[in-house]
């Protein structure tokens, strides 16, 4: 260091609110110098989905792990960090309570701040990795949880818009992959299956006439368990690819057609894409193709391999809260339904 040169900041930051274990160092807010990701995956495929009490054994398990690994794959030391981030909601209590107790015991031991991270906001800010983050815009977030559209006037701003009535996409995608007896998370496979089929089915596409930027997938996924059902009950075998691609092409007009209706309503420089479902292939073209549409606004999708749950965009969106002031004392607690305010 010295003629100047500016100081790197480094944020140490804990992801576990769900199925994975993830602990990352970033420089600058937007830099990964490791980001280590224990997936549980296994571990809750033979109950289709994810069951709490068993993910926070593993996260215990984990945790300082992932640690141990993120700090030596990054080659520093603690006295190097300016901030711990951490996810504390919205998740799984039992799991969340993993990283935010790991997260106040460094925060502790070693006199740094403490920065709360709202694990949606991290969605957001996987796509920092691409490229910068010009305000306003708008993200639009798909995983397995939450499905919503978020405004964000300024950094560090986010305001919710619209969000889903019922299930989260992701959600939806592993619910009637359990009909079609595919393994838990079904997401990616039904993704890849909808390339190899056609959109035969004619599924409903829920709330398009209504004036808001509410989505609802429920409908949509008790059509295609019926479909299935009778089938079953006639003795008729239904292409699955169709099936795939009839589900998936109804997902996307849905979520392409509200995006569309908030770009028309807000005036932004970018549209955001992140969370799990940002990794379908049908949305990012859908997007693609819609964001043609508008000369001004640029369309940012977080990277595919960030898209999942990972500590990396924690680390990314705990750097923006800790410049802008924000940070927690030790009484920070877990809050499993952590909502960004509405507009
Ligand atoms: O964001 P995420 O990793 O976890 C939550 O915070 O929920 O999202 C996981 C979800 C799962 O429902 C999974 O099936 C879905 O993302 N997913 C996909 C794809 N890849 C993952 N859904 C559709 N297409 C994909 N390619
Ligand atoms: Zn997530």
């Amino acid at each position: 260091m010295g003629n100047g040169e500016k100081k790197r900041e480094l944020i140490l930051a804990f992801e576990s609110s769900c199925d994975e274990t993830s602990v990352a160092v970033i420089e600058d807010g937007n830099k990964i110098l490791s980001n280590v990701v224990a997936t549980q995956v296994k571990s809750h495929k033979r109950f289709g989905g994810v069951v709490p009490e068993v993910a926070s054994r593993h996260h215990i398990e984990q945790v300082t792990l992932c640690l141990a690994d993120a700090m030596e794959e990054a080659k520093v030391t603690y006295n190097d960090l300016s901030a711990v981030a951490v996810t504390y909601g919205p998740g799984l209590v039992g799991a969340l309570l993993v990283g935010v107790a790991s997260a106040k015991v460094v925060a502790y031991a070693h006199n740094l701040p403490l920065i709360p991270v709202n694990h949606m906001a991290g969605h957001i800010y996987a796509a920092r990795f691409k490229s910068e983050i010009k305000f306003p815009a708008i993200a639009l977030l798909v995983s397995g949880g939450h499905t919503e559209l978020v405004y964000m006037a300024r950094e560090n701003s986010y305001q919710i818009i619209g969000e889903t009535r019922d299930d989260a996409a992701g959600e939806a995608y592993d619910k009637i992959g359990r009909v079609l007896g595919l393994k838990y998370p079904a997401g990616k496979n039904i993704d890849e299956m909808a390339h190899e089929g056609a959109d035969t089915f004619a599924f409903p596409r829920a709330m398009m006439k209504e004036e808001n930027f509410d989505f609802s997938f429920s409908g949509l996924k008790s059509a295609f368990i019926n479909t299935v059902h009778h089938a079953e009950q006639v003795n008729e075998k239904l292409n699955v690819n169709d099936l795939a691609a009839s589900f998936q092409q109804s997902v996307v007009d849905v979520l392409v057609y509200k995006t569309e209706r908030a770009l028309n309503d807000f005036s932004v420089k970018q549209l955001i894409l992140a969370g799990g479902v940002a990794a379908n292939q049908g949305l990012r073209d859908g997007l693609d193709e819609l964001i043609g549409k508008y000369s001004g606004i640029e369309l940012l999708k977080a990277p595919l391999n960030l898209c999942g749950d990972n500590a990396a965009m924690i680390g990314a969106a705990g750097f923006v809260a800790w410049k802008n002031g924000e940070s927690a004392d030790l009484s920070l607690n877990a809050d499993p339904s952590l909502e960004f305010e509405w507009i």
